[in-house]
């Protein structure tokens, strides 16, 4: 099975340019799935999702979204109160719990953004009770399967995010839980900088790797990229490719068996 992971497209911050590139550089292998980490629009405008959906469905794979705390709207404050994923539902996803199974491979999705937290910056996320009864129960059912969760914050330290403090509501909590559930690789963005962190508990390891902005002009400190993930016979192969030069190359790469 191949998925390809991208994040923080942030459509209104997007050239056509690397636009192209990125969908060529996708088709030129087959993949099963296209999973998008949120931030998908820049205000959360109905026109930036309207490019956002455009885009997605000019890869044609199937595709597998949680919302970031840009697809919520900046501007439009009585949307963002009353009915914050109106727009996201209608254009990207209709599910803020997506989940998708094949073969052995399990996926579960989480929204962490939130249109208004107990903090000066409502741009850091949240993982509630309920989201964690939520992924347990998903999980528990599929035992034996490569468990993947999908979600928009960054709820780990990766070697590299000193830089870009992320407060996650939660996070402490939901870390213990991923852990117990023994969930295989855990799939976020936000800090638009791609890094693989391994976190190991009683004998089981969890992979989590962040992408960095596929498409987006705000980098941080890291080329646009986006990742590859090949997984079979219970082995996961992860491709960081970055973009430079005008071609998509890959800078990071680890492989890692699977336990049960
Ligand atoms: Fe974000």
């Amino acid at each position: 099975m191949r998925i390809i992971h991208l994040s923080d497209l942030h459509f209104g911050t997007v050239t056509d340019a690397l636009q192209r590139d990125l969908i060529a550089h996708i088709r030129q292998e087959p993949a099963d799935l296209v999973i998008v980490s949120g931030d998908f629009t820049q205000t959360g405008s109905a026109e930036e999702f309207k490019k956002a959906h455009e885009f997605l469905t000019s890869l044609d794979i199937p595709y597998f979204c949680v919302p970031g705390n840009h697809d919520i709207p900046r501007y439009k404050w009585w949307h963002r109160i009353t009915d914050p994923y109106r727009v996201y539902k209608k254009y990207i996803a209709q599910s803020l719990f997506p989940m998708w199974e094949k073969e052995n491979v399990c996926i579960a999705g989480i929204n962490t953004a939130r249109p208004i937290l107990p903090h000066w910056n409502w741009a850091n996320g949240a993982v509630s009770m309920t989201q964690l009864y939520y992924l347990e129960n998903y999980f528990w059912a599929h035992t034996g399967k490569v468990k993947i969760c999908v979600m928009h914050h960054p709820i780990h330290i990766s070697e590299n995010s000193h830089s870009f403090k992320t407060v996650v509501f939660g996070s402490g909590r939901a870390m213990q839980a991923i852990k117990d559930m023994k969930v295989d690789l855990v799939l976020t963005g936000h800090v638009h900088h791609a890094s693989i962190t391994q976190v190991e508990e009683d004998g089981h390891k969890t992979i989590f790797l962040s992408a960095s902005t596929a498409l987006s002009t705000r980098l941080r400190m890291q080329k646009n990229g986006y990742n590859i993930i090949n997984i079979h016979d219970g082995v996961i192969n992860i491709d960081i490719c970055a973009y430079e030069n005008g071609v998509f190359k890959c800078i990071k790469s680890l492989s890692q068996v699977t336990q049960k």
